[in-house]
């Protein structure tokens, strides 16, 4: 008789750590048995404050007992707060709420379709922006698009931060484009300051919107409240999500009023989109992040890795802020050895590279065990 595996009841998508997480509190997270774990990893990029903020906190659960949601069918206090709060702190204008990541993007690639009324998008290489068609229609990433490739919008995809490629790149037919300011997924890749300011020059010459996906870069990440303020461009539109409220979920289109203004009533929306709980969330946040100083820490503890990684196994520290890469050859190797000493640190699509993206709040103590961890690595001759 043929057997066939049982299917477990959550289907399985990232393969995960080698223990369950029960509990966090700062830059630690705790397994089943109380173990300790230092998170370089941030859930994914996500604990900006730290796990377990109690600020954030106590803003959620006494939210949860005050009103715990309402649609955009009413107008809410909290809601108006956490607009005025976010487009302060990112420079822009006007603000619409989703849940995602990928629900961002797909929102503001609408917006450029939709106020341009043209049908071709633009991003490039190794960028990735969500599971959203078309999000995936600008991902540089053929194992997740190729299946869908009769469904994507036309994508003309440039090399980042490559000045000539862009200077002969046509835009004309271009809505938008998209782009990670430091792409991370595929090995914490920077470009210059001059290759912002002529892409921007470019959108403004041809008509398309400028979107930067700051998913990762924004919330203080870089030492800037966004990777717009870092390199000093301003986009049209800034997509938003993982940190911004902590943790909760919650994604967002900020939008300079040039762009919201065009947009009508019924253009964009969402139930779940700036819920009271996800906005008691930003607020505290955004006020953690400034009253304790994160976005200084996150330079800071930046400094420190690349001074003191200087002589190991790591050959480079990619990046800004708190969105590193660690350049290795052994790559694999290290990061097993990390897991060994109870550091969580993540892959790229680089085999040679390791990200850092830890809460902006991280210890000394946690720099310390990584950096000594990393220089007892020896690795393996070949
Ligand atoms: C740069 C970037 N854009 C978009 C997304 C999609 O976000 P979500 O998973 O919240 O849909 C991610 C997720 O990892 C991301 O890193």
């Amino acid at each position: 008789m043929v057997t066939t595996a049982p299917i477990p009841a959550l289907l399985p998508t990232y393969a995960p750590y080698p223990f369950p997480l029960v509990r966090g509190a700062g830059d630690r997270v705790f397994d089943d048995r109380g173990q300790a774990w230092w998170d370089f990893y941030g859930g994914h990029c996500v604990c900006v404050t730290g796990h377990c903020h109690p600020v954030v906190v106590q803003a959620v659960a006494t939210q949860a007992a005050t009103l715990l949601f309402y649609s955009a069918a009413a107008a809410l206090p909290v809601r108006d707060q956490a607009a005025a709060c976010i487009t302060a702190f990112a420079g822009m204008d006007s603000v619409f709420f989703c849940n995602s990541g990928a629900e961002a993007n797909e929102n503001a690639l609408k917006v450029a379709l939709l106020l341009t009324g043209r049908k071709k998008l633009a991003a490039f290489q190794g960028g990735w922006h969500g599971r959203t068609l078309l999000g995936l229609s600008v991902t540089d990433d053929p194992k997740i698009t190729d299946p869908f490739t009769d469904q994507l919008v036309p994508t003309l995809r440039l090399p980042f931060g490559n000045i000539p490629a862009l200077a002969a790149a046509d835009f004309s037919e271009v809505a938008g484009v998209i782009l990670e300011p430091i792409q991370s997924m595929a090995g914490v890749k920077t470009a210059s300051p001059e290759w912002f300011r002529a892409l921007r020059a470019k959108c403004d010459a041809s008509g398309a919107l400028l979107v930067f996906d700051e998913i990762q870069t924004g919330m203080g990440r870089l030492g800037t409240p966004f990777a717009a303020q870092f390199y000093g461009v301003q986009p049209d539109i800034i997509t938003s999500a993982k940190g911004l409220a902590s943790g909760v979920p919650m994604g967002a289109l900020l939008m300079t009023a040039a762009v919201a203004t065009k947009l009508k009533g019924g253009d964009l929306g969402s139930t779940f989109g700036g819920g009271p709980l996800a906005c008691a969330a930003l607020l505290a946040t955004v006020d953690v992040i400034e009253s304790e100083g994160l976005m200084a820490n996150a330079t800071e503890a930046a400094k420190r890795l690349r001074m003191e990684l200087t002589g190991s196994v790591v050959t480079e520290v990619l990046g800004e802020g708190l969105l590193l890469g660690l350049r290795c050859a052994q790559a694999a190797d290290l990061k097993g050895h990390l897991l060994a000493r109870n550091l969580l640190v993540g892959g790229s699509g680089d085999p040679t590279v390791l990200r850092l993206m830890p809460p902006l709040s991280i210890s000394g103590e946690a720099l310390i065990a990584l950096i000594t961890a990393i220089h007892s690595f020896v690795p393996e001759q070949p």
